[in-house]
């Protein structure tokens, strides 16, 4: 018998915010690998910010979402048939595959996932590129060193918690925001961070961050941009790091509609301030080092991980939407099967 393989597709580029009508579901039939070709049973998929950028039709560091074909992420999946050197039936692989229950990959565009100890889909989160990012973002876009004052925007979140928890495992002084209360007391409960606010019900986002900062920022991690950056900004010490990872706050504002700013970028030239965008892609070199660091101090219990996991490949659509509005507390990710 024929199985199927449901998909989640692109159906229309939203302008703003997205809805569920940027969302469409098609089903085809499992397909058969070709020559050089794994077939791969997704087991789970991330979900990241970045993918609002992919549904817009720019240019980019990534090529845009194709309207009508499935969305793209990083997934997790079960080789159920190859006809590539170097995989085979029952491997466990990771790419940038389709949202859909079943992908056809170039087996160059796989690699291997060693199970190991911890679940399967920490590969999407802590140990892969969220991970990755906030250990490059801090240690070396932020050169971030012990006795630092750190501020992490989004820090409740798969790439802000780890931020905090580096730092704070550095020997750092960390302060981070959040969009709610339950986020901030975990922030400040659990993973021990010196100062956490909400910055939905502070009365000024930047007298909160001036108080946290008498002596002014060291690092500041921007996820968010918008308030939180100019607030850092104007808190930024003598010889301060500003690493740019992401502007969340902006990603549905249309080109014409994108506010003007940040204010406050003179106080950098006094202040010897560096500001530096990255792309974790761009620094793949670190992975090595941050796959061990990051399994020492788990293991150690020095690095709490959080996820929230939507159940099922038609909840993925629900799960991207709550993402930008901050429903997801931690790592998104999508369960597609077990
Ligand atoms: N440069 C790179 O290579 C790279 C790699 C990965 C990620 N990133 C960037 O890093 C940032 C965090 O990504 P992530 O994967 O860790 O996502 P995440 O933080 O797990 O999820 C996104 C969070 O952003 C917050 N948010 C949404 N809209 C906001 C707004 N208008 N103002 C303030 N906060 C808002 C929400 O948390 P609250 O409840 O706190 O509002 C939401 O939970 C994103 O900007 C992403 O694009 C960059």
């Amino acid at each position: 018998m024929t199985q199927t393989n449901h998909r989640v597709l692109l159906k229309q580029r939203p302008l703003g915010p997205v809805t569920d009508d940027v969302f469409d579901f098609d089903e085809q039939p499992v397909g058969e690998p070709g020559d050089g070709e794994v077939l791969v049973r997704n087991l789970f998929l991330s979900v990241d910010p970045y993918m609002r950028g992919r549904m817009n039709d720019v240019k980019s560091y990534v090529p845009p979402f194709a309207v009508g074909e499935p969305l793209q992420g990083g997934v997790v999946g079960e080789v159920v048939a190859s006809r590539a050197e170097g995989y085979a039936e029952g491997d466990t692989v990771m790419g940038m595959l389709g949202w859909e229950q079943y992908s056809i990959a170039d087996g160059r565009a796989l690699r291997p996932v060693v199970a190991g100890d911890l679940p399967l889909s920490y590969h999407l989160g802590i140990l892969g590129m969220p991970g990755l990012t906030a250990w490059v973002g801090l240690n070396v876009i932020g050169a971030c060193k012990p006795g630092d004052a750190v501020l992490v925007s989004a820090a409740s979140g798969a790439v802000g918690s780890v931020v905090g928890q580096i730092a704070r495992n550095q020997g750092c002084y960390v302060v981070g925001s959040a969009g709610s209360d339950d986020k901030v007391a975990w922030l400040r409960d659990s993973l021990g961070f010196d100062v956490a606010f909400n910055y939905k019900t502070v009365d000024s986002i930047h007298a909160a961050v001036h108080k946290a900062f008498p002596k002014g920022i060291d690092v500041n991690f921007e996820n968010v941009g918008g308030d939180m950056l100019e607030a850092a900004i104007w808190n930024m010490a003598p010889f301060g790091r500003i690493a740019l990872c992401g502007m969340i706050a902006n990603y549905n504002a249309r080109p014409e509609e994108m506010p003007p700013g940040p204010r406050g970028l003179p106080a950098l030239i006094g202040r010897s301030v560096r500001m530096e965008g990255f792309i974790v892609s761009n620094h793949l070199e670190h992975a090595p080092a941050w796959d061990q660091q990051c399994r020492e101090w788990i293991a150690a219990g020095k690095l709490e991980y959080r996820e929230s996991v939507a159940d099922g490949l038609a909840q993925a659509p629900a799960a991207f939407m709550g993402l930008m509005t901050g429903q997801n507390f931690g790592k998104q990710i999508v369960k597609i099967a077990d």
